[in-house]
């Protein structure tokens, strides 16, 4: 199969950072567009060009597909937090609806015919059953959600009327870092658990809030399906081939273990990586969290030849802490 030049955007991000690694591992040209609003320039390797730009800058892409030959686009760059998007819909209709609105015209005008796209499973809502297929109702429950699945629809109805086919990944609870901790989540002040409970192991937070004790769930806590970054990484190239391989076929799966942990399961399996015991503040519920999101990714499986290689939960908080350490030298130590 030809390599064809990939644009990553927001690929300065979390995930985009560590797809542009697994282009990259496996021999993919790959350049990156990021406006670096929340990414960094640090987590783009060296050799990798990135243009510091917005994704609905229409110009810049052209000159990006023109200069780079791109032949597909892996789209990351976005908004992410959901208690941010009922403050500030808007936002997101902008930075996640609208701008990958101009994406995707800009990739047709140069007729780009691959694009993939992280989607999420915030486009569920609170689904009627657990783990949930890819054909469970699409009620998103916040303007994040909604923003994603806006932009899924938009994709199938271009795949409809123009050369380019689509896969939308929709990931369940995204953690862990590069196994080799050349990449990590960086962003300060992130909400997600994993990244935060190895923070308060390292001494940057005091303690970790558990919202919620009454969940119908075995301990009463929230579960999840928690899915290493590489991984998730890694069914994107797939997903890639599999794009190239059928121009004609478009695909929509989600992207997770099928397993699901509770909170204190992972607390759990942090104080046993760490070897403490990080300190937990009891909160109630936030409004719209379900009991438990799981996935059930038996299309994703039947799809591509994706075998997840880092799915043990103590793997996923070791290779976190790996990188929150790492970060801590990149920062000079603050
Ligand atoms: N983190 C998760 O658990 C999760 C779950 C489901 C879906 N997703 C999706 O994955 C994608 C990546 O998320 P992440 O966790 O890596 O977030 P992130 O904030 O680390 O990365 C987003 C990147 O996009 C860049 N960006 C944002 N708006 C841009 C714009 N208009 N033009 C150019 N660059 C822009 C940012 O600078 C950043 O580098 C997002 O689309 C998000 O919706 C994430």
């Amino acid at each position: 199969m030809t390599k064809v030049p990939v644009l990553v955007t927001g690929g300065a991000g979390y995930i985009g950072s560590h797809a542009v690694l697994a282009l990259r591992d496996a021999g993919w040209p790959v350049a990156v567009i990021d406006n670096l609003t929340t990414g960094f320039r640090f987590a783009v390797p060296e050799g990798v060009p990135l243009y510091q730009g917005d994704i609905a800058d229409a110009d810049l892409l052209a000159q990006i597909f023109a200069e780079q030959g791109i032949g597909a686009v892996m789209h990351f760059a976005g908004s992410i937090i959901v208690p941010e998007s009922v403050e500030n819909p808007l936002k997101y209709y902008e930075n996640n609806t609208a701008k990958s609105r101009s994406l995707i015209a800009a990739a047709v005008a140069a007729g780009v015919p691959h694009f993939i796209f992280s989607s999420t499973a915030a486009t569920y809502g609170i689904p009627e059953t657990s783990p949930v297929t890819e054909d469970s109702p699409k009620r998103p429950i916040n303007p994040y959600g909604m923003s994603k699945l806006m932009t899924e629809i938009m994709l199938g109805d271009t795949a409809r009327a123009h050369a380019i086919n689509f896969c939308a990944l929709r990931y369940f609870n995204v953690a862990g870092a590069d196994p080799q901790a050349r990449t990590g989540q960086s962003t300060a002040g992130a909400t997600h658990l994993i990244k935060v409970a190895v923070e308060a192991a390292l001494g940057k937070r005091e303690d970790v809030a558990v919202f919620g004790t009454d969940f119908a769930t075995p301990d009463g806590t929230g579960v999840r399906d928690y899915i290493h970054v590489s991984d998730l990484a890694a069914a994107h190239v797939l997903a890639l081939e599999a794009l190239i391989a059928d121009p004609q076929r478009s695909l929509t799966m989600n992207c997770g273990y099928g397993q699901g942990f509770s909170v204190l399961d992972v607390l759990d399996a942090v104080d046993r990586v760490t070897n403490l015991t990080i300190h937990r503040r009891i909160e109630g519920r936030r409004a719209g969290d379900p009991d438990q999101l799981i996935s059930d990714n038996r299309l994703i499986k039947a799809t591509l030849p994706w075998v997840p290689r880092y799915a043990d939960l103590d793997t996923i908080v070791g290779h976190a802490l790996a990188w929150e350490r790492r970060l801590t030298e990149i920062r000079g130590g603050c």
